[in-house]
């Protein structure tokens, strides 16, 4: 067999790369208290970075997402993306943003590559926009994804974490524009997650969502949006947009987990959900050669665990969402 495969004989093909942990918004949910300013140095360059897909493309990463922190805030993010779309055996590179930059950004990420892209937005009312992210732009947001749209980079898929007693209240609103407007929603449960675990909020179940939207029309499995990712796809009978849920909590997917995750700070992590991890920086600035690099791949894929264990209340402790890109 070729290809990357971890101890569960799942085949690894996707690495999320978190290239800032920067943010310039704060939600409540994700910012877990690391002190942003001071993490800058620590980034690892884009060379460094397409040196790292380079070699993981060569043992079967085929698949990339940019992530943050806010992943707009580095510096010219399109020159990344070129240079990953030209690495042999990429397939596919997809961006997860608070959707702040893209109405400035949209069309140079297409034209550098990028093929798609996620929005984090929780709420459609501005006063609770600034209650969950600190910030008053969802104006700037809702444009950015119209932007995206128009430059072709489609689907757009928005994420929308469900916190009960924050944005449950607006399920249906989110559900109704895969209808009126063919969004496409993503509706996610809450982790909890290093210091936030209990400060935030409570879950609210997929099975719950789901239930809470049955009066919009019958809801229709989408075969044909169910990728590889951890989504479940529906769609209401007619609507242009589709309807995902994500149940990392009461339903998880390891099972058929394909990915690593790379750090703002270059460890490769190979499960969100546990703080083992690799690190493959300090190797990159000591001239590792090839074969050592390749070999600390192998050894993330290789500490996979089964599965993660939040049901049984064991959650990361070491770092915040922020740092890893969800
Ligand atoms: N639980 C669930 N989803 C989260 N995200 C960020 N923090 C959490 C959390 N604690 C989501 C973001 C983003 C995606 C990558 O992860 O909204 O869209």
């Amino acid at each position: 067999m070729t290809g990357l495969f971890d101890s569960w004989q799942r085949r690894i093909n996707y690495l999320r790369i978190s290239v800032t942990d920067r943010c310039n918004f704060n939600c409540v949910y994700c910012a877990g208290g690391s002190d942003s300013s001071a993490l800058r140095s620590v980034e690892l360059s884009y060379e460094e970075i397409h040196r790292i897909v380079e070699i993981a493309a060569g043992m079967g990463i085929t698949k990339l997402r940019l992530t943050g922190g806010e992943p707009l805030l580095r510096p010219n993010l399109s020159r990344l993306v070129g240079m990953l779309s030209q690495v042999d055996g990429i397939k596919a590179i997809s961006l997860t943003t608070n959707g702040m930059f893209l109405s400035k950004y949209a069309p140079e990420l297409k034209k550098a590559g990028l093929n798609r892209v996620n929005v984090s937005l929780d709420t459609l009312q501005a006063d609770k926009f600034k209650r969950i992210t600190g910030s008053d732009q969802l104006k700037e947001v809702l444009a950015g994804i119209e932007a995206t749209r128009l430059a072709g980079l489609n689907p757009v898929k928005i994420n929308v974490v469900v916190l009960r007693g924050i944005n449950d209240d607006e399920i249906i609103d989110f559900a109704r524009l895969t209808i009126s407007q063919g969004w496409h929603v993503r509706f996610i449960e809450f982790m909890p997650f290093g210091a936030l675990r209990n400060e935030v909020g409570e879950m609210v179940s997929a099975e719950e969502i789901q239930e809470s939207i049955q009066s919009l029309g019958h809801l229709e499995p989408d075969v044909g949006e169910s990728g590889d990712g951890p989504a479940r796809y529906y769609r209401f009978t007619g609507a242009a947009g589709t309807i995902g849920f994500i149940s990392p909590v009461t339903k998880h997917f390891c099972h058929n987990c394909n990915r690593l995750r790379l750090t703002v700070d270059g460890r490769l992590r190979p499960c969100l959900l546990d703080d083992d991890e690799v690190d493959l920086k300090a190797a990159l600035r000591n001239d590792a050669k090839t074969e050592e690099l390749q070999e600390l791949i192998r050894r993330a894929v290789t500490i996979k665990q089964e599965q993660h264990h939040l049901a049984d209340g064991i959650s990361p402790q070491k770092r915040s969402m922020r740092e890893i890109g969800g």
